[in-house]
């Protein structure tokens, strides 16, 4: 191979990292040869040097001093698979200013410091590529920045976190509880150092965004949008969901509307016969919908090691052929210049699953109904299942039955109204659920 061998720094030697490893030293690795030119692991930078590793680095290699590992001027590349905002928001900030490429998984770091990652790195003639950011191993980002140049995105509508998924999976197929299905999800590798972030929306908010900005020039915030995650949902609604012909998942949607974006991560109900709604376990998936193309999907693994480091590698093939110095200044990351304004919450229309707690006990589906109706929302369908004949004696004998009702479409602001005034009814128990559905 007449290049020389790309110098890579590693930040970090954990899930992703050691995928990488395992890929770029594998004996039979194809990635050269496609690179056109061999890599050299200069330095790999964790928390604990002690620790035992399950990919062999020699040990002279290994380096608790990332800024070392970072400002070595033989290093061209350096690969953030660490984590987290704060140390590595500055490692990445210190390999740009020392002139180095950065290829990083972190959608955490770029949905927060995204603008100033991108701006230094122009300013700096350096690239920052993210492919492992948003969705694992699907390649969406090159999809987006490369393949769909010729369109304007309409719609994005994502299952983006693989453990939120493979826990929906586990608890609605298997029967199995939600704690027991997220430790697993973490012994294999798909959870956050903070699993926090998996379950309750964040996560999949930050890969929303991402992809909001590359494919429409819009800069979001993550307070901006409504989100939420699956770590409050019951099973009990999703079996009412299937009942009614839909599957409950952890659906992220940007959609254009005139001049406006709407956008949500919430669990959203799907017809069953959706491909959505079949993803199941740690896949993703990513149905867009360009003005040329048309709809577009792409599924495969949200999460894990080799997916993760598929990506990686990916990324560090373009830097090394050189394609991503190209690609990069033309992407035009994180200008807003897009002309969209986030909609209001209240504005969001879609039809919407309820589930009340009532007592069982004559009006009272009146009254839900009649509130429902004072604010506008037409009812499609209700379930109230036959409750037992019994005494409830901690109620004073009247049993507390789940009524689900599904909407008509609607606004969220009329939801939100009709809520309030159904919170006053003593004959309906909080807390209840609220999900919207996708058509
Ligand atoms: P991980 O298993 O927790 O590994 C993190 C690594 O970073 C560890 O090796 C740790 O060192 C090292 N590290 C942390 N802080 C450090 C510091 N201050 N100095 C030096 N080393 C430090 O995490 P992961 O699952 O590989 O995830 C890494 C990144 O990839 C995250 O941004 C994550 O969001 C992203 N990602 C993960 C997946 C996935 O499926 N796991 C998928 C897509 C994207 P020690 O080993 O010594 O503790
Ligand atoms: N924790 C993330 C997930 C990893 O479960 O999707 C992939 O970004």
């Amino acid at each position: 191979m007449s290049e020389p061998a790309l110098r890579l720094s590693i930040l970090g030697l954990g899930t992703v990292a050691s995928g990488v490893v395992r890929i770029l030293t594998g004996p039979d690795s194809p990635v050269s040869r496609r690179a056109g030119r061999t890599f050299d692991i200069r330095h790999v930078a964790v928390r604990d040097a002690s620790k035992s590793r399950d990919v062999e680095i020699p040990a002279d290699r290994i380096t608790t001093d990332w800024n070392a590992a970072v400002s070595d001027p033989e290093v061209d590349v350096v690969l953030e698979l660490m984590g987290g905002t704060t140390t590595a928001r500055e490692a990445v900030l210190a390999a740009i200013a020392a002139g180095k490429h950065v290829v990083t998984a972190n959608k955490a770091l770029l949905a927060e410091h995204g603008d100033e990652v991108f701006a230094v790195a122009r300013e700096a003639g350096v690239c920052v590529a993210y492919e492992a950011a948003v969705a694992g191993g699907i390649p969406i980002i090159a999809t987006m920045g490369c393949s769909m140049t010729g369109n304007r995105v309409v719609s994005i509508e994502a299952i983006l976190n693989g453990t939120s998924n493979f826990i929906l999976t586990g608890m609605l197929g298997e029967q199995r509880q939600y704690e027991d299905v997220l430790a697993e999800a973490q012994d294999l590798g798909y959870a956050e150092a903070d699993p926090a972030m998996d379950v309750d929306g964040t996560d999949a908010a930050q890969k929303l965004i991402l992809l909001t900005q590359l494919a429409l020039g819009k800069k979001v915030e993550l307070n901006e949008f409504p989100r939420q995650g699956i770590d409050t949902l019951e099973l009990a609604d999703m079996l009412y969901a299937e009942e009614l012909g839909y599957r409950v998942k952890l659906l992220g949607v940007t959609r254009v509307v005139g001049d406006q974006l709407e956008m949500h991560v919430e669990p959203t109900l799907l017809r069953l016969e959706r491909a959505i709604a079949q993803t199941d376990g740690a896949l993703n998936i990513v149905e867009l919908h360009g003005d040329a193309v048309g709809p577009l999907v792409l599924s495969g693994a949200g999460a894990g090691q080799m997916p993760t480091a598929s990506a990686v590698v990916a990324d560090l093939v373009e830097v090394a052929i050189g394609r991503a110095q190209h690609t990069f200044p033309q992407l035009n990351l994180w200008q807003d210049d897009s002309g969209l304004s986030v909609m209001p919450a209240d504005q969001i229309q879609r039809r919407y699953f309820l589930r009340f707690n009532v007592e069982d006990k004559p009006r009272v589906i009146a009254d839900v109904a009649d509130i429902l109706g004072r604010n506008e929302i037409s009812l499609a369908s209700i379930i109230q299942h036959e409750a037992p004949e019994v005494e409830d004696a901690e109620n004073g004998g009247t049993p507390i039955v789940p009524l689900v009702i599904m909407t008509h479409r609607t606004t969220e602001g009329r939801i939100r109204a009709a809520e309030s005034a159904l919170a006053e009814l003593s004959t309906v128990r909080a807390p209840h659920i609220r999900m919207p559905v996708a058509d």
